[in-house]
């Protein structure tokens, strides 16, 4: 993942959080939230992740080891939940979306600090049970896994979509 030690102090996280929450947001609903995952927490967040696959078919030792060390690749992970509150006015799909800016908006924090991040998903989001050992309610989902760090090397450019064919004149 490319993303060392330090990662954000205490400090430095709660204002990287304060300015990925300045997202567009219909209603000022607030349907996201974050959890923190660093320091030893990693190691209980990772242990709590193995214990849901441990006893999953086609599980091996090299498996589960790796799951025991899964918050430990990035000295920090923020986990950004989002979390819709019914609404007659703001739809389910635009507070999903405002979650989504959130990630990317603490990832351009994170740089502008002079660290870098990371936004993934991997299995735990898509897994109901490692939601559940994550402490997720039923109507919330992970909108991100956005691991935090110092680059130990620059971001690779890699090849892009092609714009001018996504764009068209109505
Ligand atoms: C919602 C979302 C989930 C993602 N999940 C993953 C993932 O689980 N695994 C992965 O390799 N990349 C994932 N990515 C892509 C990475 O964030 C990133 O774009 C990719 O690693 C390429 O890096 P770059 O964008 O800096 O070139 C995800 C992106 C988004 C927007």
């Amino acid at each position: 993942m490319h993303l060392a030690a330090p990662g954000p102090n205490a400090e430095e996280l709660d204002a990287l959080i304060k300015l990925a929450a300045r997202v567009p947001d219909h209603g000022k609903l607030g349907p996201w939230r974050f959890v923190v995952i660093d320091g030893e927490a990693r190691d209980r967040a990772s242990a709590a992740l193995e214990q849901v696959i441990r006893n999953d078919e086609g599980v091996d030792d090299a498996r589960r080891d790796f799951v025991r060390g899964w918050f430990n690749r990035a000295p920090t992970c923020v986990m950004v939940v989002s979390s819709p509150r019914p609404s007659p006015k703001v739809p389910e799909w635009e507070q999903i979306l405002s979650a989504g800016a959130v990630c990317f908006n603490l990832i351009l924090a994170a740089h502008a600090l002079g660290f870098a991040g990371s936004w993934l998903t991997e299995w735990p989001t898509f897994d109901e049970r490692a939601r559940t050992a994550l402490g997720l309610a039923s109507q919330e989902r992970v909108a991100g896994f956005v691991y935090l760090g110092t680059p130990t090397k620059g971001a690779a450019e890699r090849v892009r979509a092609d714009v001018s064919a996504r764009i068209s004149r109505y």
